[in-house]
């Protein structure tokens, strides 16, 4: 008998909209597991920037990611056997991650990754580009966004909790640089996928939006 696939809810959308704490928020609730795809590409800028590979060099950093010792267990995440869940925070390393982002073989080394994380009981993916091009099958596929100014202000309050420096202003402005980037790639560019739900959460908690995501799925089943 063919099996049903597992369960995905693809949640997208631009860089410091929130996507990380609702997407966890979401999976906890329903007791899924939780991919966090920009961590695999922030984990690739981070190994290249210590590896001194240039940033415009696809084929290394293609097979950078694709020889990447990265697991993910217990809340941690690891480089071999180092805990790197801190450092791949550092925005100079979220700016490289980006930038790296528009390489298309950089991006199909890490399909197979992303695909493993799909295991029962159900999974939530967050990305830029779960609910287009890695789960286009996801069965609630939601677009979060939130005001420029919303977004720069949350991650300055990540980076100060996290114990990095941070200012407005040039977060302001690498938030606009990278919102261009992403969409203006031509490989996975991040967009809504059609049949995606869009939610603003400029006005809103993230628990609210883990609440109205959680209200789409019970209505779904
Ligand atoms: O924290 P932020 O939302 O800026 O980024 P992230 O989700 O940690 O991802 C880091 C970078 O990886 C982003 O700026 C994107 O350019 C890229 N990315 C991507 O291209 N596709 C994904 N599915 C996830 C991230």
């Amino acid at each position: 008998m063919p099996q049903s696939p597992v369960t995905v809810i693809a949640i997208d959308g631009p860089t410091a909209s929130g996507k990380g704490t609702v997407a966890q928020g979401v999976a906890a609730r329903l007791g899924f597991h939780y991919l966090d795809s920009g961590a695999l590409y922030r984990l690739t800028a981070l190994s290249a920037l210590r590896k001194g590979v240039p940033l415009d060099r696809e084929p290394e950093l293609a097979a950078l990611a694709r020889e990447m010792d990265c697991s993910f267990s217990g809340g941690g995440i690891f480089l071999g056997q180092e805990e790197v869940g801190q450092a791949i925070r550092a925005e100079q390393v979220g700016n490289a991650a980006s930038r790296i982002a528009i390489l298309p073989a950089l991006r199909e080394a890490l399909v197979g990754l992303q695909l493993g994380f799909r295991r029962p009981p159900g999974l939530v993916a967050d990305g830029r580009d779960m609910g287009t091009m890695i789960f286009p099958d996801a069965i609630l596929k939601v677009f979060l966004t939130a005001s420029a100014a919303a977004r720069a202000e949350r991650r300055y309050k990540q980076l100060i909790e996290k114990g990095f420096s941070a200012n407005m202003d040039d977060l302001l402005k690498d938030l606009t640089e990278r919102d261009a980037r992403d969409a203006s790639r031509t490989v996975a560019p991040l967009k809504a996928a059609p049949d995606a739900r869009l939610l603003d959460t400029s006005h809103m908690t993230a628990e609210q939006a883990v609440e109205q995501i959680l209200k789409w799925y019970g209505a779904l089943e």
